[in-house]
């Protein structure tokens, strides 16, 4: 049984209470999302200096798309303008950023500087920092799901060769460890479609705290609590 008391490896966060946090302040919902990304950036560092080896962050889910085309458009131009603004210090703090999601429906332009970040942090060894753009656990179920189902038409796989661990290979990020702890800011006790496979034994912290709030002591507070947890697995305590 893996011990706790220590770091989680993976960290994933649904960064939510950016509209809240604006309305709280009378500004417009946009003015809080720009807050949250002064936010993302606080805690990628500290997750870096921390050695996280993964951070997540649910930045546009798949049903974000519901949203004002207003609001969508807003969100996509502050969205290029992190990735190119943030190279500096991802490079400065050996950041590998990845993505998860449909991110081929994004716009050209976010995509083009999705792609160029990733290109220049790709050799980086130090944290990944994974964003979820475009994001919907259900869609990359289905997505793998698909896959599976090409090779297995093409005999390229057997049924019997399914199982929890080939399944993962098919998902966005094969690679990728389950993320250990689970945060959500905002206050709102469910998940969103977020990681639907890989948190199936996450930790989960909720905090009230709005997103654009979130800061290195909320973090300390998730991670205190993270190392008092006791993970069984379905196991008994140790
Ligand atoms: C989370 O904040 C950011 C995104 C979903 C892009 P919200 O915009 O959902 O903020 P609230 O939940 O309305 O306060
Ligand atoms: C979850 O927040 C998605 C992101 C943080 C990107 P939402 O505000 O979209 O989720 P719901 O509507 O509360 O489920
Ligand atoms: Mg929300």
């Amino acid at each position: 049984m893996k011990k706790n008391g220590l770091l989680p490896e993976h960290i994933a966060i649904i960064m939510d209470g950016n509209g809240r946090w604006a309305r709280q302040k009378k500004l417009l919902r946009i003015k809080g999302h720009e807050a949250g990304a002064e936010a993302v950036r606080e805690i990628t560092r500290e997750c870096a200096k921390k050695d996280i080896k993964q951070l997540t962050l649910y930045a546009f889910s798949q049903e974000n798309w519901k949203r004002p085309k207003r609001e969508i458009n807003l969100l996509m131009k502050l969205l290029k303008d992190f990735l190119i603004g943030e190279r500096g210090e991802i490079r400065e703090n050996n950041i590998r950023l990845t993505a998860i999601g449909r991110v081929w429906e994004l716009p050209d332009f976010v995509q083009r500087e999705l792609s160029i970040s990733m290109e220049q942090s790709k050799m980086n060894t130090g944290m990944v920092l994974c964003l979820a753009l475009n994001y919907g656990g259900r869609s990359e179920i289905i997505d793998a799901t698909k896959k599976i189902a090409e090779e297995l038409k093409e005999g390229k796989l057997k049924l019997e060769e399914i199982t929890e661990e080939s399944f993962k290979k098919y998902l966005y990020m094969p690679d990728m460890s389950d993320p250990d702890l689970l945060i959500r800011t905002g206050g709102e006790m469910r998940v969103s479609n977020f990681l639907l496979w890989e948190i199936s034994y996450a930790e989960l912290w909720v905090t009230d705290t709005y997103w654009p709030d979130f800061r290195k002591s909320h973090l300390e507070d998730a991670l205190a609590e993270y190392a008092n947890r006791e993970r069984r697995y379905g196991g008994l305590k140790e």
